[in-house]
Formats: structure tokens, C-alpha cells, sequence
């Protein structure tokens, strides 16, 4: 699948202070350029202590500043330039030392300096870290309801066993957490923001015997385009997936099964929590009533017969719970009769949308990188998509469910 980096273009100050977790920020910086982010780097002393600057003048590919007389470019001014010219500014991990500065507009180093010189409108996210007694300072905690105020965007402490060894809150936030955080900031559509997400993906496999199973051919590709797609719009994505040869998109949790109930498990365990679902997954239809314990043995001279139950409808059986302003969509892979068994479906699942595709079509459906869908509304309209990747399949099709949501006024 051909993704383009969701930061690329993106310019990000990150700010690294002088605690222990300075070491995470060599994580954060590598993920964010990974993301496509072109990132430049603002170092206190004391972090210098914990780090050195080459490691993330390696990493970013750009002079490290520390001093406020690092001047690397004669022609400007290093800590207006940094601050002015940057989309999104992040300091990880922020010491207590740092939210104080910033709280009161102290600049007496070079990154106290930035970060009174970034403009109102740029969004300033401050990871802190710190010991639990100094999070928990009426201080502290007053400096960052300050920043709260203004707009700055904290992200919350971790709990666990600190350097210092005392137990609990004020440990740097979840590398995944502080990337994640930026890059919804930067998301330049972010109409799933807030939103919690459950798609089904790839086949199910259903086994005969330890070696042996049911299946079909179904990739993944598009449940896992639609998954990425909605976490570049600011959704939470819980992917429940069948056996795939995918990577999973970053940032969104994964929940591998192999059979239909398993999957019906997962799903039911998610579903009560989140606004839409959608269900792409291939599920096999029946099952073997037993699974031999033992591999079954050939033989070439009598026929074996296998018999099979009918699984749970997954998304018939979340559309029959549904929690309230829940939005349920599904799948259907037809090879004949596309609208009539579609707009079956789409009733007898009980349904807000359902999306059909022709497999038959060697351009569309199993295990290609293109699709061609119709989407079908409960009042009987229907839209034809054009053939186009999964993955902008994907945001045709969340760009309508978000405008659906819209329309009916859905939590
Ligand atoms: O009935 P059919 O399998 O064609 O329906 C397809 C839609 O129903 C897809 O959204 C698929 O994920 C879902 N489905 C399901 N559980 C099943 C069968 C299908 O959730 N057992």
C-alpha cells in the first residue's frame, strides 16, 4: 500500500530539556522525521548532560542549538527563526523548570527564548516529566493550568516506577503518545477528531485441523486503508483483523484474530465504546462443526465430508446492540446482482451504509491495490465511486459517513 508521509512538509521544534527521559526525545525526534517532519532541535544545558547534541544533529540532519549565541546562519536570527518558522512547537520531556519559564515569560537560554518568540496561533504541546512531589507542587501544578489556559496542549504524565524509584504520576507520556499527539495537531482534516473507530479487516480462517482451514481471499487492504486514513483525520482505530500479510498502520490498535467468533468476541468487547463501525472483514461464512485434533489423513479412495455451521454475523449482531447514535457500516463483495443484494444487506444487517464492490472485477475487490465501490443509504440512494486506490477509496468513503454523522446531528 502507497502511503505519503502524513507530516512531510511539516516543520517541528522540538524543545528537549534536562531530564532523564531526554533520551526518549532521540525516539520522538526519529519517529517524527520518520512521519516525513523536517525537525529542528532546541537543547537546555542540562539536557546536554543526559544526551549529546550529535545524537540528534544525526537524526535531524540539522545544527543542534543549545547556546543563545549559537548563530549558524549569519543572516538570522536563530531563536526567532526557529520559533517563527516552525508548524507545530513540542517540548519533551519539559521539566518543571521550563513550564515555570513559560508559565511566566522568562527567556534566559535559548530555548526559554523560542518558546516566548512562537507565535499565539502556532500549537506549543509540552510533554513534562518530572518527580511525582514536583508535578504535584501547587507551583507546578498553577503553571500548567496557566498554559492550559492559553492554549498550550499538556500531555499527560505516565504512571510507573520514576528515575528516582518513587512510584507514580510524572513519567514522560508514551513516545507513541507525544508523535500521535503532534501529528492530530497537524492533521489538515481532522473531521474524525475525537472519534472511535472499530473496523474489521482481512479473512477469517476457519480450521478443519491443526494444519487445515477455511478460508478465502480477502487482503486486508481496504479495512487496513480505511484504518489508516481515519487516523489521519484525528480518529481512535481499534483494527480487529483476520491473518493478513500487513503492517499495521501507526497508531492505530490492533487486535488479531483468526476465526469469525474470535472476531465476533473482539468486536463485541469494542464496539459499545465506539461511534462508528465499520465492518470490511471477509468473514467465512460457516465453520466445521468439529476440528479434528489430529491432522486428517488422505485417502485417495473414499470422499471426505465436512460438516458446517453458519458463524454469528458480526456487524448484524453490533447493528442489533447498537449503542445509541452508533453509525454501522458494511461491506458487500457480490459478483452478480450488486444493487439488489447490497440493498438487501444493507436491511436485513440493519445497517447505515452499505458498500458493494464487483470482485469479479480483476481491477477491484480480493487482494488488488484498487477498488471501485457504490455505497447504498437506507432512503435508497446510491453513489457510484470511481476505480482509485484503496487507500483514497478509504477517505471517499469516510468523507461521506462524516458528512452523514453531520446530517444527522450523531454525538
Ligand atoms: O453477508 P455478507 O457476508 O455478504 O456481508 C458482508 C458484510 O457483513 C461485511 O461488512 C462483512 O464484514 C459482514 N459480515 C460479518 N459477519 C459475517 C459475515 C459478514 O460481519 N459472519
Amino acid at each position: 500500500m502507497t502511503t505519503s508521509a502524513p507530516l512531510a512538509g511539516k516543520r517541528v521544534l522540538l524543545g528537549i530539556c534536562g531530564s532523564i527521559a531526554a533520551y526518549k526525545a532521540a525516539d520522538i525526534c526519529s519517529r517524527l522525521g520518520k512521519l516525513g517532519a523536517d525537525v529542528f532541535v532546541v537543547m537546555t544545558s542540562s539536557a546536554t548532560e543526559f544526551v549529546g547534541a550529535p545524537t540528534f544533529r544525526a537524526l535531524t540532519r540539522h545544527p543542534v542549538l543549545v547556546d543563545l549565541f549559537d548563530e549558524p546562519l549569519s543572516d538570522r536570527i536563530a531563536h526567532i527563526d526557529l520559533a517563527q518558522s516552525s508548524d507545530i512547537v513540542l517540548v519533551a520531556p519539559a521539566t518543571a523548570n521550563i513550564i515555570a519559564k513559560l508559565a511566566t515569560g522568562i527567556a534566559d537560554d535559548l530555548l526559554s527564548t523560542c518558546l516566548l518568540a512562537v507565535p499565539t496561533s502556532t500549537p506549543l504541546l509540552v510533554a513534562p516529566a518530572m518527580n511525582t512531589v514536583m508535578l504535584e507542587h501547587p507551583a507546578t501544578r498553577a503553571n500548567m493550568t496557566t498554559l492550559t489556559e492559553r492554549g498550550v496542549e499538556i500531555i499527560t504524565t505516565g504512571y510507573g516506577v520514576l528515575a528516582c524509584q518513587d512510584i507514580g504520576y510524572g513519567k514522560l507520556a508514551d513516545v507513541d503518545e507525544i508523535v500521535n499527539a503532534v501529528r492530530i495537531r497537524l492533521s489538515t482534516h481532522d473531521d474524525f477528531k475525537g472519534r472511535r473507530l472499530l473496523i474489521t479487516a482481512g479473512p477469517t480462517r476457519e480450521p478443519l485441523d491443526p494444519v487445515r482451514y477455511i478460508g478465502n481471499r480477502s487482503s486486508g487492504k481496504m479495512g487496513y486503508a480505511l484504518a489508516e486514513a481515519a487516523v489521519h483525520r484525528g480518529a481512535s482505530v481499534i483494527l480487529v483483523s483476520g491473518p493478513t500479510a500487513l503492517e499495521p498502520p501507526a497508531f492505530v490498535k490492533i487486535v488479531r484474530v483468526e476465526t469469525a467468533e474470535q472476531m465476533l468476541e473482539a468486536c463485541m468487547h469494542a464496539a459499545p465504546t465506539c461511534d462508528v463501525v465499520i465492518g470490511a472483514a471477509a468473514v467465512a461464512d460457516y465453520r466445521a462443526a468439529s476440528v479434528a485434533s489430529k491432522k486428517l489423513k488422505r485417502n485417495s479412495t473414499t470422499s471426505l465430508t465436512v460438516e458446517l455451521l453458519p458463524n454469528p454475523d458480526i456487524i448484524a449482531t453490533i447493528a442489533a446492540r447498537r449503542a445509541v447514535g452508533q453509525f454501522i457500516a458494511g461491506f458487500a463483495a457480490e459478483t452478480d446482482d450488486i444493487d439488489v443484494n447490497a440493498a438487501r444487506k444493507l436491511q436485513s444487517k440493519g445497517l447505515d451504509l452499505i458498500v458493494s464492490n464487483d470482485v469479479s472485477r480483476p481491477d477491484a475487490g480480493f487482494d488488488v491495490d484498487t477498488n471501485a465501490v457504490t455505497l447504498h443509504w437506507p432512503d435508497g440512494r446510491s453513489e457510484a465511486l470511481p476505480l482509485q486506490s484503496k487507500r483514497a477509496t478509504a477517505e471517499a468513503i469516510l468523507s461521506c459517513i462524516a458528512a452523514a454523522i453531520a446530517k444527522h446531528n450523531l454525538p
